[in-house]
């Protein structure tokens, strides 16, 4: 129960066993070094091993513990593996974050099938068999958390993004479906939908395939994805992992089919005309 506790209690998950997928990096990797921070045991699932590698040695650094089970999530039979292993390592799975994705960028006229394919088979295939391997496990055992990563473009149109969005897209929908499905279980679902992020998924706008950086485009993209934010700054991989774990965590206990939206304010529901009314009138209070 939260009524009363202490909120340093509550934010926490001490002896919980937790599954990350896209482990090896970015948000992935931030995010199971938080939960580990936060007391968890974490399972570090992707299909890069070194990185995976660099994860562990991370999360053992901070004094955790992590086991690491590579894992291509399109392929449900080693993601029902993936949970097969975190039960046997640890008798139960308390949270399940399906983090990994992919993002490629090319019109709709122009975007291949080879590259749809890969983008459903990661961003939302990958998720839906996370949710599924989650879930069995979960309700079985009455409790637990599922975090879904989505995106701001699920939200957002923009020229070039059509298949991962839609994935994205899904993915809010496919949360708030299973958490339906699971709530009565006594298991929660909820997404988080990052804004603009500096991480390796990104960094390809300014990197060469031979490493080489681009400074001046990298200055100008932060810039301009900054410039669209209210806040006026880019995220960090931190910023997203820790409302992972809000959600994963039992001050989040009566959180369900919800989505965060850690993005410096770049999508909102809001009525811009209202939002300029009001502030001419706080003007105008202020002369
Ligand atoms: N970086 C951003 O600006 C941003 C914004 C919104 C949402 N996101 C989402 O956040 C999540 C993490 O992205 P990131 O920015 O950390 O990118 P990243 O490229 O650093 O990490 C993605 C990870 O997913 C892994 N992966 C890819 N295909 C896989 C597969 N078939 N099986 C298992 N793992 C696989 C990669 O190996 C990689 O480690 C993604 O779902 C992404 O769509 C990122």
């Amino acid at each position: 129960m939260t009524g009363g506790s202490d909120p340093s209690d509550v934010f926490t998950l001490p002896g919980k066993a937790a599954v990350v997928t896209g482990a090896a990096s970015g948000i992935g990797r931030e995010t199971a070094v938080v939960l580990a921070e936060a007391g968890a045991a974490v399972v570090l699932a992707d299909v890069d091993a070194a990185g995976l590698a660099a994860t562990a040695e991370a999360v053992r650094s901070r004094g955790g513990r992590a086991d690491v089970v590579p894992t291509d999530v399109t392929d449900a039979a080693q993601v029902t593996a993936l949970a097969e292993r975190a039960v046997a390592e640890h008798g139960r799975i308390d949270v399940w974050a399906n983090v990994a994705g992919v993002i490629r960028s090319a019109p709709v006229v122009d975007t291949s099938e080879e590259t749809l394919d890969l983008i459903i088979g990661v961003n939302l295939k990958g998720t839906y068999f996370g949710c599924q391997a989650a879930a069995r496990v979960m309700t079985a055992q009455g409790s637990g958390a599922i975090v879904n990563v989505a995106s701001a473009g699920a939200d957002m149109p923009a020229p070039g993004i059509s298949a991962y969005a839609l994935t994205k897209a899904a993915v809010l929908m496919l949360t708030r479906t299973l958490a339906v499905e699971v709530g009565p279980a006594g298991v929660r679902v909820n997404s988080v939908a990052p804004g603009f992020i500096d991480t390796p998924m990104v960094q390809g706008y300014w990197t060469a395939p031979d490493g080489t950086v681009d400074e001046d485009a990298r200055t100008r993209t932060i810039g301009n994805r900054a410039a669209q934010a209210p806040l006026g700054v880019i995220g960090e991989p931190r910023d997203i992992a820790l409302a992972i774990l809000y959600l994963a965590s039992d001050a989040a206990r009566f959180v369900t089919g919800q989505t965060i939206r850690p993005n410096g304010g770049v999508v909102m529901p809001w009525r811009p005309g209202v939002a300029g009314a009001r502030r001419s009138r706080a003007r105008r209070r202020c002369r």
